[in-house]
C-alpha cells in the first residue's frame, strides 16, 4: 500500500544525515573504540547511533539501576551513564578480563569510575549476587547470543514495573526472518523477540537499526 510507511528500510544516506545531525559519538566515545582496538578487543561494539539510544532511554527512565550483560570495552556502558541519574549506579558483567580491564580504563576516563561496577566472568552465575540492589530501571542484553532467553527470564524477574529491557542484534545478523537459519544463536534471539512481544509480559518493539535492537517495556 502506497501509504504505508516503510521499515528497515536502508538508505545509507539517512543514516549518514542521522549523524551529522544527531552527532551521537564525541571524542570519548571515539576513543574507547581506538583504545579498545589498540588493546585487540573485537571491533563488535555498539554503533554510533545505537549508543546514543541507550543514553536517551536511560534519561528517558530517569535510570537509577541499570544492569548490562557484555561489557566489552565500555563503550555502550559509558552512554547508558551519560543518560542515568546522577547517582545512578551500572552493575556491567562482562566474561573477559582482559575485556573488563579495558572497560574499567573507559570508566575512568570518563569519570564514572565509582558508579560502573564491572563483574567478571559468566554473567548467569554473577547476576544473582545484585538481585538485592533491585528491581532495576533498565537491563541491556549484548552478550552471548545462546543466552538471551536466559538474560530475559532474569530481567522479567528483576525490572521494575515500566522498566524496560533492550537487547542488540535481534535482527540476528540479517538472519531472524530466513527459516533455513537455523544455529542455536538465532533460535535464542527468535525466542527472545518472541516473548518480548507475545507473551504479555511486556510492551515491546523493535527498533531498526542496523543490527536490530529490540525494547521491552515490563507491564
Ligand atoms: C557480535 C556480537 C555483537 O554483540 C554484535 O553487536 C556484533 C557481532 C559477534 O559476536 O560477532
Ligand atoms: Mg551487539
Amino acid at each position: 500500500m502506497a501509504d504505508e510507511k516503510g521499515f528497515a528500510v536502508s538508505d545509507p544516506a539517512l543514516g549518514r544525515w542521522a549523524e551529522q545531525t544527531f552527532r551521537p559519538e564525541d571524542a570519548a566515545l571515539a576513543e574507547i573504540r581506538a583504545r579498545s582496538d589498540a588493546g585487540g578487543l573485537p571491533a563488535i561494539h555498539v554503533g554510533k547511533m545505537d549508543s546514543l539510544h541507550l543514553e536517551v532511554l536511560a534519561l528517558l527512565l530517569g535510570a537509577k539501576r541499570v544492569v548490562e550483560i557484555g561489557t566489552l570495552a565500555g563503550l555502550s556502558g559509558v552512554a547508558l551513564l551519560r543518560g542515568m541519574a546522577p547517582d545512578g549506579v551500572l552493575h556491567t558483567f562482562e566474561f573477559s578480563p582482559h575485556h573488563a580491564r579495558v572497560a574499567e580504563e573507559s570508566f575512568r576516563r570518563n569519570g564514572f569510575a565509582a558508579r560502573a561496577k564491572i563483574h567478571v566472568g559468566p554473567a548467569l552465575e554473577k547476576l544473582p549476587s545484585i538481585e538485592r540492589e533491585g528491581p532495576f530501571d533498565l537491563v541491556f542484553i549484548d552478550a552471548d547470543k545462546v543466552n538471551y532467553p536466559n538474560y530475559l527470564s532474569w530481567a522479567e524477574r528483576n525490572l521494575r514495573s515500566g522498566g524496560a529491557v533492550v537487547g542488540d542484534n535481534t535482527f540476528g545478523f540479517g538472519k531472524i526472518h530466513d527459516p533455513s537459519a537455523q544455529d542455536e544463536s538465532i533460535a535464542a534471539i527468535r525466542e527472545f523477540n518472541l516473548r518480548i512481544a507475545q507473551s504479555g509480559k511486556f510492551r515491546g518493539t523493535i527498533l531498526p537499526t542496523e543490527e536490530g535492537l529490540t525494547v521491552g517495556v515490563k507491564i
